[in-house]
C-alpha cells in the first residue's frame, strides 16, 4: 500500500513536470527575431525540416523515457525483496539492432536535410529577381539596388513574393547577415561575394542582426527588413529616387548649411548636394542620407528616428554606439537643432 502511494506521488510529480514544460513551450509570445517564422520560402523550408526532425526526436525520446521508466519501476528490486540481477553480458542481435536502427534514423533525417541544404543555395534564380547588394560596414548596413539605382542604409525594403538575390560584401571585417524571420544567414567576408536568394512571403517589419563578432559595436549592428506589397515597394522606390528636400528658409535651411560646413558631407551623401565620392578617397563611407527622414531608425537601427535620439547621436556617437566611426563634430546649440530639423526634413 505504502509503495502504491509512493508510485502515485512520483507519477503525479512527473506528470506535473511535463505539463509545466509543455505550458512554458506553448506560451512563447511572438518575437521579432523568431527563427521559427515562415517569412520566406527559405524560412519555410528550414522550419519544415526543424519540425520534421523534432517529431522524430519526440518519438525517440518517448521510447527512451518509457524504457527508462520500465527499467526503473518494473525491473527494480528493493532491499529485502527477493530477486537476482540479470547475468546476461552481451547479445549480438541486440547490438546489431541498436546500431542499425540509429543508422537508419540518421539516414532518414539526412536525406531531406541534404535536399534542403541544396535547395537553399543560391545556384540559380529567375531573371526577374530583384538584386540587392548588401555592404556590411563597422557598424551599419548599406543596401544598394543596382537595377533601381536606389541606395539606403540599415533599413532594407523588399517586395513580397518576388525572388530577391542578395550579394553580400564587406567594407572592412567579417560580418554575418541574418534576418531570422526570413531564413538565410550568411557570413559577409572581405574580398569575397557571398549570396542568398529568397522570396519573402509575409508582409511586415522584421528585425535583423549582424551575427559574426566584428568589433566593439557588433551587438549594435542591427537592421530592419520591410517586406512590402508590390505597390508599396514601387512607391518606396519612386520616393527614394526623388531628389532630396532642399529647404530655402528657416531652421532646415540653416541646418543644410551646418551639414555642408560641418564635416558631415565628407562621409555622408545627400544626393545632389554633397557626395562622399567627390570629396573623399573612399576609405570610409557613411550612410546615404538623401531620404534619411523616411527611415524609422538610425545608427545601425539601434535608435528610433526621432529628433531627440538624432541629437543624442550627433552629440556623441561613441557614447551611443561604442567605437562608432562617426566623430564628435562639436555641433551644439542652435546649430545642432537646425541640423536635426534639416536631417529630419529629408523625408
Ligand atoms: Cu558586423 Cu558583427
Amino acid at each position: 500500500m505504502e509503495r502504491a502511494v509512493r508510485y502515485a506521488r512520483r507519477a503525479w510529480l512527473t506528470a506535473a513536470t511535463f505539463a509545466l514544460a509543455a505550458a512554458m513551450a506553448g506560451c512563447a509570445p511572438s518575437y521579432p527575431m523568431d527563427t521559427l517564422s515562415d517569412g520566406s520560402d527559405y524560412a519555410q523550408k528550414i522550419h519544415w525540416l526543424y519540425i520534421f526532425v523534432n517529431w522524430i526526436d519526440l518519438v525517440i525520446m518517448l521510447i527512451v523515457v518509457a524504457a527508462a521508466f520500465l527499467a526503473i519501476f518494473w525491473f527494480s528490486t528493493r532491499v529485502g525483496e527477493p530477486g537476482e540481477p540479470s547475468s546476461v553480458t552481451s547479445d549480438l542481435r541486440l547490438e546489431v539492432a541498436w546500431t542499425a536502427i540509429p543508422t537508419l534514423i540518421l539516414v532518414f533525417i539526412a536525406v531531406p536535410t541534404i535536399r534542403i541544404i541544396w535547395q537553399t543555395q543560391p545556384y540559380t534564380w529567375p531573371s526577374d529577381a530583384l538584386d540587392v547588394k548588401v555592404i556590411a560596414h563597422q557598424w551599419w548596413w548599406e543596401f544598394q539596388y543596382p537595377q533601381l539605382k536606389v541606395e539606403t542604409a540599415d533599413e532594407l525594403h523588399i517586395p513580397a513574393d518576388r525572388m530577391v538575390h542578395f550579394e553580400l560584401e564587406s567594407a572592412d571585417v567579417i560580418h554575418s547577415f541574418w534576418i531570422p524571420a526570413l531564413g538565410g544567414k550568411r557570413d559577409v567576408v572581405p574580398g569575397q561575394i557571398n549570396e542568398i536568394t529568397l522570396s519573402a512571403t509575409q508582409i511586415g517589419e522584421f528585425y535583423g542582426q549582424c551575427v559574426e563578432f566584428c568589433g566593439t559595436s557588433h551587438a549594435n549592428m542591427r537592421l530592419r527588413a520591410f517586406v512590402q506589397s508590390k505597390d508599396d515597394f514601387d512607391k518606396w522606390v519612386k520616393h527614394q529616387l526623388s531628389p532630396p528636400v532642399t529647404p530655402d528658409s528657416g531652421a532646415a535651411a540653416a541646418g543644410a548649411k551646418v551639414f555642408a560646413d560641418a564635416p558631415c558631407a565628407i562621409c555622408h551623401t545627400v544626393r545632389g548636394i554633397s557626395g562622399f565620392s567627390k570629396e573623399y578617397d573612399g576609405a570610409f563611407k557613411a550612410p546615404d542620407l538623401t531620404h534619411f527622414g523616411s527611415r524609422t531608425t538610425l545608427a545601425g537601427s539601434i535608435l528610433v528616428n526621432s529628433p531627440q535620439d538624432l541629437a543624442m547621436w550627433i552629440r556623441d556617437p561613441g557614447k551611443v554606439k561604442p567605437g562608432a566611426k562617426m566623430p564628435v563634430l562639436g555641433v551644439r546649440g542652435d546649430d545642432l537643432n537646425d541640423l536635426v530639423v534639416y536631417l529630419e526634413s529629408l523625408k
